[in-house]
């Protein structure tokens, strides 16, 4: 499997990225600006060779996907066809709702077609070239059409009506925290730096800003970087688009009607931030990306730690970026990304261990509350429901740090640390 983890790397800094060939948004709008960073490990030729091969699939995933899902509908009409006459006759909607779900494809293809329209000059210090000819498309993997599928689903929890109650389970602790560490009348909420790495379509870091803190999202997925640009960056209409996102569930269905229902987006305006607020996006790996020391003042996490190949990598990084006496508040279950793909490196730890883990490196414990029901891209008709039963955890990293200039806890220091903070 491709990643773009695999040659990801800072390359420049953030400026505007305005496209004023766009009829769409008018030049004055503001923008979210994105910014591109790759990493570093073979040859800058290799890296670049990888990463416009990888940014073009992703962009043939999104063309191809009328051709993948009407060829799913066109197996269901044969093998309907296969059916005794009789019993045909007696499946009198079967042949009609197929035909509903094939209208709903083309609907969704075509705001597939609107999220890459504007796409390939959206990072404002990388192009990507051409890829042959545009109008030619290639079959998909399984894996990328999984993939778009999933980022069509995530429409409904960040940008739609239909995700609220989803948003209010796991972006609302998360927000209401942010809101007391912080309190908007006792600091100046605009000088409050919080990172939300792994932001998917970008409306927890979007609530953040709202609210009138300077916040940043980081993502390395080109389907929710291409997605959250066009929402965030393209829509500025309350619920204008619709989109068919359980056309693709054949199961669990209670009625046929369920499959074809459409959901629309965005729910709010999301040009309606603050005109001088400090938003902006990253794209990139997160552990490649933020290596710059006493950055932060909060890491927000929100279904993320568990993408991890080894999340130890990841609170090492939280630890060193955040400011002395930042805070890491973390919502999420711990369903380990790499655990089941073959070739990739993935350790798979319990709460308990990656609790002592964040002790030992000099973390205090703020908030711990360990059930936090969730859903993740939840089909509330469905028949078969996933119920996340999540952590949610505030630590802070000690304003006067116990493990001086050194951040990495060696063992005997950690345990005095740790005795330290008990006999307190
Ligand atoms: C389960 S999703 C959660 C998205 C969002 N936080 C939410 O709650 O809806 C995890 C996200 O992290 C992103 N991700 C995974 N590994 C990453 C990494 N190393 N750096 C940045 N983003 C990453 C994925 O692409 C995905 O969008």
């Amino acid at each position: 499997m491709l990643s773009i983890v695999d040659y990801l790397r800072l390359t420049l800094q953030c400026t505007a990225m305005a496209d004023s060939t766009d009829e769409t948004v008018p030049a004055s709008k503001p923008e979210v600006f994105y910014n591109y960073r790759e990493r570093n490990k073979c040859s800058p030729e290799e890296n670049a060779r990888l990463e416009r091969q990888h940014f073009w699939n992703v962009i043939n995933a999104f063309k191809y996907y009328r051709i993948h899902v009407h060829e799913r509908v066109n197996r269901a009409e044969r093998q309907f066809r296969c059916l005794p006459d009789h019993h045909q006759q007696l499946l009198t909607n079967f042949l009609p709702n197929l035909n509903k779900i094939g209208y709903c494809v083309d609907r969704n293809q075509e705001v597939l077609q609107a999220i890459v329209h504007n796409c390939l000059h959206m990072f404002e210090n990388m192009e990507y070239g051409q890829d042959g000819d545009p109008r030619k498309v290639r079959p998909s993997t399984t894996f990328d059409m999984d993939k778009l599928k999933s980022t069509i689903k995530q429409f409904v929890r960040d940008w739609s009506e239909a995700g609220k109650a989803e948003r209010d389970s796991c972006y609302k602790p998360i927000i209401e925290e942010i809101q007391r560490l912080f309190p908007p009348d006792q600091c100046d909420v605009s000088q409050v730096r919080v990172l939300v790495p792994g932001a998917g379509l970008g409306r927890l870091a979007w609530e953040i800003a709202h609210l009138g803190y300077s916040c940043q999202g980081n993502e390395w997925s080109f389907f929710m970087l291409f997605s959250s640009n066009f929402v965030l960056n393209r829509c500025d209409k309350e619920n204008a688009l619709t989109l068919y996102p359980w056309i693709h569930q054949f199961s669990n269905n209670k009625m046929s009607s369920d499959q074809t229902r459409p959901v629309s987006f965005p729910d709010v305006n999301p040009q309606s931030l603050p005109a001088d607020s400090d938003f902006s996006m990253v794209a990139g790996d997160f552990q490649e990306v933020y290596s710059d020391p006493e950055m932060w003042d909060c890491v927000a996490t929100c279904f993320f730690i568990d993408t991890a190949h080894n999340v130890l990598d990841y609170i090492e990084t939280i630890w060193n970026i955040l400011k002395p006496g930042g805070v890491w508040i973390n919502l999420g279950p711990l369903l380990y990304h790499y655990e089941n793909m073959a070739n990739e490196f993935s350790i798979e730890l319990s709460y308990e261990e990656i609790k002592a883990v964040i002790l030992k490196y000099g973390f205090v414990l703020e908030l711990e509350r360990e059930s936090v029901p969730s859903t993740y891209t939840e089909n509330d008709r469905s028949m078969l429901k996933y119920l996340y039963d999540c952590i949610f955890f505030i630590i802070r990293k000690p304003a006067e740090q116990l493990i001086n200039g050194d951040q990495t806890p060696k063992d005997g220091q950690t345990e005095d640390s740790l005795q330290k903070r008990s006999s307190t």
